[in-house]
């Protein structure tokens, strides 16, 4: 087993130097602080230092340099150029408002875009100076979305792993980026992405389904035939750290010191970085506003206001300390008295001893951001609580990915000032029972799921992910498989091809109609038929008129309407059997009513099935309208002998006497094949797939399990085989990948 690659922006430890002395310090945030838990045996951490390059001495360098490899950390260089365009302005003046909902705050600059897509591929080469194959390599936010693609170019087998910190934007919201794909397919580079809540995976997702085209299957994605899995996975925190943090002597001294200076006082905690995702500014109004309507309060209550200094020279952060700054004075100037001010400020990061300290003391934590990935610190400070009997009432914002595990918390709306207001007094009134009995089932869970366990589930989902890919590349049609098949080819006398046409030997088109063979195709399946040892059957869902006229002048054999109909070469078209298709008359209304709901689907005739198509369609109106119609169908139809089958953005409704299979059987029962191919894509070239004798060549088109023993990529590929079997190209002249 190789090293865990952590690559981050940011190391753990940042670098500064003040008056020509260096200091090191635990970076800000959740992610350095979450993740800085987790100490894997063999794991090299890669990410900035803090500093500017040129601003770093040679000595300094190496001191640095040192230092950090000391902790397991390797720096990457950034320029000051680096962190004014990168981290200052794409990262926090492009995404970082946009990911959290604030465009109005969104410059769109393609300086910085650039400078963005030269920091990735800076990364990129950090990475790649020290991975090596049996790595894994995991990466971390909105910093270095780009990454995954990159590496994935240089290193197509190693196993790349995302999380991202921050929420997922709508569709909405994301379609405002001018480089919203480059975002998503550098993200697709990867092969487990993880999100914190289940709505920024299914953001993520219905974004890739409209950007890219590429639609999920139960959170997997295909993307240029590899495996991508996305999930969400709710950071946790290291439980015990805080729980018992008490038994820390000097937390409790700062405890007792605390409890010293505020006497009886109530004391409401607000922590966060001075960043305005999170409402610091609001939540100063609504106590304000609580100050006014509850003069009973005034003297009795302190709120402990700290803002930890973060990304101090993007403007909107300098503005926002101005005015929470300029609204703290005024607060404290209205109601302030000489021996009581209502909001104690400190614009600086505690360290671990004060923070919990603080926490403990606590009665009340009021956290509510307008947006935020997580929220750690609302998790924290109810792990806190455990050894102080559980009391303290947490005041949480429903726009936190923390409210889904806290809900027995006091959940608000940040913007809802009465609400704030009526939360804070319901807090300082809650009976100490139930404060205790909300926070134990909020502990129980938070100790459940801690960091670890975070981290623990992500890895598994990777390892899972890279054992499905393995499996299925071991299915995969390789040079050693295609010589057995020519091997095989050349010795037998007569040979049975089963074909399938769409998605098999054609791509897909918007148009059914213009999928008609190319001249290529034409020339591939004339030379086959053309060998007398070979039985050439195309076995297709089309309807036997379409596949007369594209087909018909070759010396083959036709299945048309998944088996209803049959054409044997060199006889006419026979029924299979003849079947009661009164069944139209009741679903095609339903299907017309549908084709009207839902812009740019239509429907398909044939003999004995109706099919609704949906390609043209906006995708997630498509699949909304499939499910219901599904649904409609199958309830109507319930009592009749009919299949409802859902494929590549169809639905198609059948009489289900017949199938691919039992066609291909008329032929595999015909005589003694000494080899018989047979190749489809989709969930009807499974019947055939099932009827083979085992001895048979059977290949899926693309991804996915099936019953054939094989998987080929793509048409490509699939015509490729054929051209080789017919001797037009040499089996050295093709790739895997056609
Ligand atoms: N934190 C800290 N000192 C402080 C304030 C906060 O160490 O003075 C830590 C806190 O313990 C938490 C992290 O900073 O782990 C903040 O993470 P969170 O997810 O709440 O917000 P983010 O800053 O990542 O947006
Ligand atoms: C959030 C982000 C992190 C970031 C942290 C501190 O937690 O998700 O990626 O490191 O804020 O911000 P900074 O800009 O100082 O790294």
């Amino acid at each position: 087993m190789g090293r865990l690659l952590i690559v981050s922006n940011r190391l753990p430890i940042t670098v500064s130097k003040r008056s020509g002395i260096l200091y090191y310090e635990h970076s800000v945030g959740g992610l350095a602080t979450g993740m800085a838990c987790l100490k894997h045996d063999n794991q090299v951490w890669i990410g900035w230092s803090g500093l500017a390059s040129e601003k770093i001495h040679a000595k300094d360098d190496r001191n640095i340099r040192t230092q950090l490899e000391k902790q397991g950390c390797a720096p990457v260089g950034l320029s000051s150029a680096d962190i004014r365009d990168y981290y200052y302005g794409f990262c926090n003046k492009t995404i970082w408002p946009l990911f959290h909902y604030f465009p109005y705050y969104c410059i769109y600059e393609s300086k910085l875009w650039q400078r963005y897509e030269r920091v990735n591929a800076r990364f990129c080469e950090a990475v790649l100076d020290i991975a090596e194959p049996e790595d894994r390599i995991w990466i971390h936010d909105y910093q270095l979305m780009l990454l995954p693609q990159m590496l994935r170019e240089h290193l197509p087998e190693v196993a790349i792993g995302f999380f991202l910190h921050i929420p997922f934007p709508s569709f909405e919201l994301l379609r405002l980026l001018p480089w919203r794909t480059e975002i998503l397919r550098g993200l697709l580079g990867a092969d487990l992405i993880g999100f914190h809540e289940y709505d920024y995976v299914r953001h993520f997702l219905s974004s890739v389904h409209r950007i890219c085209g590429v639609e999920h299957a139960l959170g997997t994605l295909t993307v240029d035939n590899r495996l991508v899995r996305v999930d969400a996975f709710p950071m946790g925190i290291d439980f015990e750290k805080y729980a018992h943090a008490r038994q820390n002597s000097t937390v409790q001294s700062r405890i007792d010191s605390l409890t010293r200076k505020m006497g009886s006082r109530k004391i409401i905690v607000s922590i966060d970085r001075l960043d305005y995702t999170k409402g610091i500014l609001h939540r100063l109004e609504a106590f304000d506003w609580f100050l006014t309507c509850y003069p009973n309060y005034r003297q009795k209550v302190c709120l402990v206001l700290v803002a930890v200094p973060s990304r101090t020279r993007v403007e909107s952060y300098a503005d926002l300390r101005r005015q929470i700054e300029h609204l703290v004075g005024r607060i404290n100037g209205t109601y302030g008295t000489i021996d009581w001010m209502p909001i104690s400020y400190m614009y600086r990061s505690l360290p671990f001893e004060e923070l919990v300290a603080l926490y403990t003391v606590a009665d009340v934590a009021l956290i509510t951001p307008l947006r935020d990935g997580m929220n750690l610190v609302a998790k924290e400070y109810i792990a806190a609580k455990v050894d102080s009997d559980s009391r303290g009432v947490l005041i949480l914002s429903e726009m936190a990915g923390a409210a889904c595990e806290l809900s027995e918390a006091l959940v608000v709306n940040p913007h809802d000032k009465e609400r704030i207001v009526e939360a804070i007094v319901q807090a300082l009134e809650m009976d100490p029972r139930e404060q205790s009995h909300r926070n134990r089932q909020m502990q129980q869970r938070l100790s459940r799921y801690t960091v670890q366990r975070w981290a623990h589930d992500f890895m598994e989902s990777f390892e899972q992910i890279k054992a499905q890919q393995k499996k299925l590349a071991s299915r995969k049609i390789n040079r050693s498989i295609r010589k057995q098949l020519v091997e095989s080819y050349r010795q037998a006398r007569r040979r049975l091809l089963l074909l399938d046409y769409d998605g098999t030997l054609q791509e897909f088109v918007s148009h059914p109609e213009r999928a008609k063979p190319d001249a290529e195709l034409l020339a591939i399946l004339t030379r086959l038929c053309k060998d007398r040892k070979n039985e050439v059957v195309i076995i297709s869902g089309r309807d036997k008129d379409t596949l007369t006229e594209w087909l018909g002048d070759l010396d083959l054999s036709l299945v048309a309407e998944h088996g209803n109909w049959i054409r044997k070469q060199g006889a006419q078209w026979r029924c299979v059997e003849s079947m009661v298709v009164d069944w139209k008359t009741i679903v095609r209304p339903i299907m017309e009513l549908y084709m009207d709901r839902t812009p740019g689907s239509f429907i398909e005739e044939k003999d004995f099935s109706l099919v609704w198509h949906c390609r043209r369609s906006e995708p997630d109106l498509a699949r909304l309208r499939t499910y219901e119609l599904r649904d409609a169908v199958v309830h109507l139809t319930e009592n009749m002998n009919l299949g409802v089958f859902e494929g590549s953005k169809i639905l198609e409704v059948k009489s289900i006497t017949s199938n691919k299979g039992t066609a291909a059987e008329q032929w595999i029962r015909q005589e003694h094949w000494d080899l018989i191919l047979a190749a489809g894509d989709d969930y009807t070239d499974e019947d055939i797939f099932a009827v083979l004798p085992e001895t048979a060549f059977s290949i899926k088109i693309g991804q996915g399990g099936s019953r054939a023993r094989y998987n080929a990529d793509t048409v490509t590929v699939m015509r490729s085989i054929l051209r080789i079997l017919t001797g037009t190209v040499s089996e050295t002249d093709v790739s895997d990948h056609g």
